[in-house]
């Protein structure tokens, strides 16, 4: 089967918001009096906002009520975080492997958890780089379900056989690997079960990638 698509990951994949989300999360955690370091944030990679704050809670009960005024606290500090996003937030390799991408024909979408993926995409400039953009609206099922892959794949038109997802997080490669695409896992955390492992974009061509997947 020829590869057809690329869907990436947001967060984590095209920019560095990773930190943003970690600092929103650390200062509500500080002000709650919760200990939340830098290590527990590597848990809430590439998982919705309801289960980031549950795995932040570490069992800790609260009611609905409190649960939902963290969340939308966490949000709107994050979103303080995202005003200062420019074109140069786009991490290494991702602008040209976004055009050579496209000069092979391949389709280009999004697949994040994030409500505020359209508003990232959009302050990095990239928004009209892709066919699809499927976010934290289009499901309800998220990561590691594959339902936002599928869902994503499915505007494409291209069965998940045809695309690669390339994911930071490991619950991205566990969804991706459901859905039955293939997946190139990007960074430093446990990717083992990816396709191919790379530390970033700038670290990999578009050839190599069809080449490596094309083999197996
Ligand atoms: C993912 C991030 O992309 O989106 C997670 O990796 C985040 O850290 C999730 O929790 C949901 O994002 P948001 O913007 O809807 O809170
Ligand atoms: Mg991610």
């Amino acid at each position: 089967m020829p590869i057809r698509a690329f869907i990436f990951d947001l967060d984590g994949v095209i920019t560095d918001t990773t930190e943003f989300h970690y600092l929103a999360w650390k200062r509500l955690a500080d002000e709650e009096g919760i200990t939340f370091t830098r290590e527990d944030n590597e848990q809430l990679r590439g998982v919705s906002r309801r289960e980031s704050l549950n795995r932040m809670l570490k069992g800790r009960p609260v009611d609905e009520t409190t649960a939902q005024t963290w969340m939308t606290r966490k949000n709107d500090y994050y979103r303080e975080y995202l005003q200062h996003i420019t074109p140069s937030n786009l991490l290494p390799g991702v602008s040209r492997f976004l055009a050579d991408a496209r000069a092979a024909g391949l389709k280009l979408a999004i697949g994040s958890a994030s409500k505020n993926a359209r508003e990232v995409l959009d302050k990095l400039a990239i928004l009209d780089h892709f066919d699809a953009v499927g976010d934290g609206y289009s499901v309800m099922n998220t990561k590691p379900a594959p339902d936002l892959f599928l869902w994503t794949a499915g505007r494409l038109g291209i069965p998940p056989i045809e695309a690669v997802v390339f994911e930071d997080a490991e619950a991205g490669i566990d969804a991706a690997l459901a859905g039955g695409f293939w997946t190139v896992g990007i960074g430093q955390t446990n990717l083992m079960r990816a396709h191919m492992v790379v530390p970033d974009l700038a670290a990999l061509t578009v050839s190599e990638v069809l080449e490596r997947l094309n083999e197996r």
